[in-house]
């Protein structure tokens, strides 16, 4: 793990703790992606916090306003979830960071489930992508009549562009398919490196594209699509000899989520597979490697 205490990036960091009268001991990255640096701040106290650092300040800035918001409404109807948000509490303006609650023993569902592969007592896993599934299911009711009044998908930066391509007319043919009964408030990024796993807890993270209302479906074929693909990339000697394995956890996390279409998930399994080698595209290597395996490993149902 690389640590940054003395760079530039944590200055603020210690001006902030200094002003909150905490002493940090270490200041270590434990997370990063395209978009932003997860890292971990212990205190003297013992107690643990993480500094969020987005590589675009309206980003992040957007996920630290969704977060926030998010956060509140969780809180007043707490008794409706069975899953949790981890606390917001602070945003730099100026450093395009924010710090929210640690949520101690975390781990993300993807390496929970990478890690159940190799251990034949996983029997516990079903349960678990059920409850996933139950959890998604409260957020899309409760969030859905909470806020009635979203923007539609396909207004999102991705699938916008994609439809000013040679995509268009197969996306919007498939898209209109669905039933206006089926529209939700989505997550948009619902995947298993976006749900954490700490004892019995199952914490939703990374806010950034929520708002958006889409069928339902869009966010079980995320889940779906991005579960085969991350153990792919992650295990691939493990992916062929666990299909039936994947399979199975898929039916679990849909049985939890409910009454569930197959034929119109499928649909949109192919809407979000056209999507996300789209937002690939500048990498043209990792695009066609998705593409490929959407078109030729990956099952269809
Ligand atoms: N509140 C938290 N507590 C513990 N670990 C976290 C927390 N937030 C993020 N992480 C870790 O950092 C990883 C990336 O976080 P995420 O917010 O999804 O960043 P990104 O926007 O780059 O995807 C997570 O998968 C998890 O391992
Ligand atoms: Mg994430």
């Amino acid at each position: 793990m690389k640590s940054y205490s003395s760079s530039p990036i944590g200055s603020y960091i210690y001006e902030y703790a200094k002003l909150n009268r905490l002493v940090i001991t270490d200041i270590r990255i434990i997370a990063t992606s395209d978009l932003s640096t997860v890292s971990l701040i212990s205190l003297d106290s013992g107690q643990k916090i993480i500094l969020k650092v987005g590589k675009v300040s309206e980003v992040i800035m957007d996920e630290y306003f969704n977060h926030s918001n998010l956060y509140s409404h969780w809180q007043k109807h707490k008794d409706k979830f069975d899953f949790k948000i981890p606390r917001p509490l602070y945003f730099f303006q100026n450093h395009s960071s924010y710090l929210m609650e640690y949520v101690e023993g975390a781990k993300s569902l993807d390496e929970v489930f990478c890690a159940s592969l190799m251990d034949s007592r996983s029997n516990l896993l079903p349960k678990l992508f059920a409850r996933v599934g139950v959890c998604l299911a409260q957020y899309h009711t409760v969030f859905t009549q909470m806020r009635p009044n979203t923007k539609s998908v396909l207004d999102h930066d991705s699938v916008d562009g994609l439809l000013s391509g040679s995509g268009k007319k197969e996306y919007l043919q498939i898209y209109r398919t669905f039933p206006k009964k089926c529209y939700r408030n989505i997550l948009k990024d619902f995947k298993p490196q976006n749900i954490l796993v700490a004892g019995e807890d199952i914490y939703f993270i990374d806010f950034q594209k929520i708002d958006y209302s889409a069928p339902l479906y869009y966010d079980l074929a995320r889940f779906i699509d991005t579960l085969h693909l991350f153990t792919f990339l992650e295990k691939p000697d493990q992916y062929f000899k666990n299909r039936k394995y994947l399979a199975k956890s898929a039916c679990s996390f849909l049985s939890g989520y409910g009454e569930v279409n197959m034929r119109l998930l499928s649909a949109c399994r192919r809407l979000h597979q056209l999507e996300h080698v789209y937002i690939k595209r500048k990498k043209a290597l990792n695009a066609f490697i998705l593409f490929l395996f959407y078109k030729l490993i990956i099952p269809k149902v």
